[in-house]
């Protein structure tokens, strides 16, 4: 756990969320995606949330990143109000606190995994030979230092996101946020990026992961279960898998959970 903090800041939540909400209007239809959420994340923790296709997930993730402002509701980030940032702060806020990782990966196709990887640091106005410094140390730790001139393209899956999260890393996040981290992914790279996360946890990292998989969510120490925009107990078709509560004449679901377009 990097230790760079005062003592005030050690006792406050990392994330701390009260009565979050976040409505979308389009035309005629208005969804409430996040209703009444109220979350606390501590440091160190890895929390898994879970839950499904609609329910919410990527909204949460994108206003505890700070991609969005929530519509109602209290956001408080190691103590500091932020729900109400503008869009400048909100981008500062980013590239000073948080991490990202996505399910496509998203890195920059013509850029090489170096350039990739170095690009927060470029973003942060870093000196050049500091930067080249936190780069290799990275690309060590994730085993991809032989392939720093390939570009995206050129690498498999399990290697991309390998890249993507040595950027998330490189700039020190205070919390990195992964939405399906492994959705893009085979089972075996999907296992192998899991554990990077949690060895990345187990050394400090406080980590936030959308993920499908009840497998996979118990990587963390906790899970989180959204249902219609709210968090719900943790409910269960009777095998503790399901982030959903079968309805009436909804059967195995399951099954449509595995299935569904994410
Ligand atoms: N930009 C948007 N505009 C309108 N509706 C949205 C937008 N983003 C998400 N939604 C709606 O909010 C709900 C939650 O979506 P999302 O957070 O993507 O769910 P999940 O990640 O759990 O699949 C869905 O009903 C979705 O259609
Ligand atoms: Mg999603």
């Amino acid at each position: 756990m990097p230790d760079g903090h005062n003592l005030n800041e050690k006792e406050k939540p990392m994330i701390k969320t009260t009565d979050l909400v976040k409505m979308f209007t389009t035309e005629e239809v208005e969804t409430t995606a996040l209703n009444s959420i109220n979350i606390n994340v501590e440091k160190g923790e890895f929390v898994s949330i879970m839950g499904p296709s609609g329910c919410g997930k990527s909204t949460l993730l994108s206003v505890l990143g700070l991609l969005d402002n929530p519509t109602s509701g209290s956001y408080k980030f190691l103590g500091e109000e932020v729900s109400n940032y503008s869009e400048r702060e909100r981008a500062d806020y980013r590239k000073a606190h948080l991490g990202f990782i996505f399910q496509s990966f998203n890195l920059i196709d013509d850029l090489s995994v170096y350039d990739n990887v170095e690009l927060p640091l470029v973003y942060r106005e870093m000196p050049k030979s500091e930067r080249r410094a936190k780069v290799e140390a990275i690309l060590e730790q994730m085993g991809i230092a032989h392939r720093r001139n390939h570009f995206p393209q050129q690498l498999s899956g399990g290697q991309q996101q390998r890249v993507a999260v040595a950027r998330a890393l490189v700039s020190d996040p205070d919390v990195i946020l992964a939405d399906e981290p492994t959705g893009n992914l085979d089972s075996e790279h999907g296992k192998e990026v899991m554990g990077l996360l949690k060895q990345l946890n187990s050394q400090g990292s406080t980590i936030v992961m959308v993920t499908h998989s009840a497998s996979y969510a118990r990587y963390g120490n906790r899970t989180i279960y959204l249902f219609d925009g709210s968090v719900v107990d943790k409910p269960t078709n009777g095998n503790g898998e399901l982030g959903k509560t079968p309805q009436p004449g909804e059967e195995n679901t399951e099954k449509q959970l595995a299935t569904e377009v994410r």
